[in-house]
């Protein structure tokens, strides 16, 4: 999907959001802020942040900046942080996780969250998180990888297609096409209900420190 439809196809789904996906696919959220939750002190940049459901759940001494490319996603994002008082979210901004405003290496961790397959260049998508992350630093991605394998999660998956595509997934995405050609290595993958359909890549930015422009 373009940018636009993504935009139209989040203004429609906004206010059910929470309802529909706020607990099927919490496991994944949990388990990537509890990762980043045992390093303490980052600045972490989450993309795609939405209406904000992991935004509570984050370690008070971790800061945090959410983009994401729908107005009436963010604005139930806003809410939250005022809400709940969530003083270590730095900002939330509307920005196109393709191209982001950020300098390279602005933060210590990048997370997307359910996100990879909406965009419409994952590839592209992942090389802007890795040129905002500092080298060294940790790229997590939440998201569901295709299996290849014959077996119940095929067909699970299979069965869930329909609803997938009608929210902008790829359900044919795989890991291999996602990290084909970025400088990461993955340092852990951890499949998550429900039904273990989707995974939290926890992966290193391996590439080196930009040379500053002359
Ligand atoms: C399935 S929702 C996931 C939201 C949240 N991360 C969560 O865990 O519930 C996908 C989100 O990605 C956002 N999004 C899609 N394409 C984007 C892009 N190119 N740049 C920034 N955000 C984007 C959508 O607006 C939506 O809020």
């Amino acid at each position: 999907m373009d940018s636009e439809s993504i935009r139209n196809a989040y203004r429609r789904y906004a206010r059910l959001y929470d309802k529909v996906f706020g607990t099927i696919m919490a496991p994944g959220r949990h388990a990537a802020v509890e990762r980043i939750n045992r390093r303490g002190g980052l600045r972490v940049l989450e993309v795609g942040v939405g209406t904000g459901l992991s935004l509570p759940d984050y370690r008070k001494d971790i800061r945090v900046v959410g983009i994401d490319l729908s107005t009436d996603m963010l604005r139930i994002a806003q809410k939250r942080v005022r809400d709940e008082r969530l003083d270590n979210v730095e900002g939330l901004l509307e920005m196109d996780a393709g191209k982001l405003a950020f300098e390279d290496g602005s933060f210590d961790l990048v997370v997307a969250m359910y996100v990879m397959t909406v965009v419409p260049d994952p590839q592209g998508t992942m090389a802007e998180l890795q040129r905002v992350c500092k080298p060294g630093g940790d790229i997590l991605i939440v998201n569901h990888f295709a299996e290849t394998r014959p077996g119940i999660r095929r067909t699970v998956e299979r069965q869930l297609a329909p609803l997938s595509k009608t929210l902008g997934w790829r359900p044919d995405f795989t890991l291999d096409s996602l990290l084909a050609g970025s400088e990461v290595e993955v340092a852990a993958l951890e499949q998550v209900p429900p039904f273990g359909l989707f995974s939290v890549l926890n992966c290193r930015n391996t590439a080196p420190a930009r040379q500053a422009a002359q």
